[in-house]
């Protein structure tokens, strides 16, 4: 299988929030902006797989700024690494001010899918290059990151997380 860059993977939706999506302090709920990152997040993994994919774990997200009722978000999704059959995407949000169109970062959020055939057996997926700096970045750090929600769901032993182990030692 050929490799694939991140932005072959690129996927962006952008949609209002709209009031029955909204929080009793009038900001998007949170499991809606979930929901919206899993969509994104999926479309990016099957955009680089071409296959049928399903979400293997949230490995990170973090709700650093409210997002306003009638606010206009992206939800910005890309592969950042892929293993044999698992993809790590990571996913970007942003608001959008209404007068100078200013994107502002709203969130951000870590999923992994994992490729599977017809009878949901995990399938091989492509190699990922990345290609700028921030790119780079994320691939090199996506299998420490790995390491850990394996750990965390008990399918790693502390031993073999060597990567992670790298980081205290
Ligand atoms: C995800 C799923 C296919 C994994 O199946 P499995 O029997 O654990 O398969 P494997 O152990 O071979 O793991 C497959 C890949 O997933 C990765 N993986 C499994 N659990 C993971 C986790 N918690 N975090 C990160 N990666 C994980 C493995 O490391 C492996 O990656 P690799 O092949 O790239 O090295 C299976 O658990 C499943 O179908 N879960 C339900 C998915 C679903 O319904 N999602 C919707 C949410 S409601």
């Amino acid at each position: 299988m050929e490799a694939k860059t991140p932005e072959q993977s690129k996927a962006t939706m952008t949609d209002m929030v709209l009031p029955s999506e909204t929080n009793p302090l009038n900001n998007l709920f949170g499991g809606e902006l979930l929901a919206r990152m899993d969509r994104a997040a999926c479309i990016s993994a099957r955009r680089h797989s071409r296959r049928v994919v399903v979400t293997a774990s949230v490995n990170h997200v973090a709700f650093n700024r409210a997002v306003p009722l009638g606010s206009v978000v992206t939800v910005e999704a890309k592969v950042s690494r892929a293993f044999k059959t698992s993809m790590e995407v990571f996913i970007d949000v942003w608001m959008e001010d209404r007068e100078s169109g200013a994107k502002t970062k709203a969130n951000e959020a870590i999923y992994t899918f994992v490729a599977v055939d017809n009878t949901g057996r995990p399938v091989m997926v492509p190699e990922l290059s990345p290609e700028t700096d921030l790119e780079k970045e994320r691939f090199d750090a996506a299998l420490r990151r790995k390491q850990l929600s394996l750990l965390l769901a008990g399918k790693m032993k502390p031993n073999d997380a060597t990567e992670l182990r790298a980081l205290f030692d």
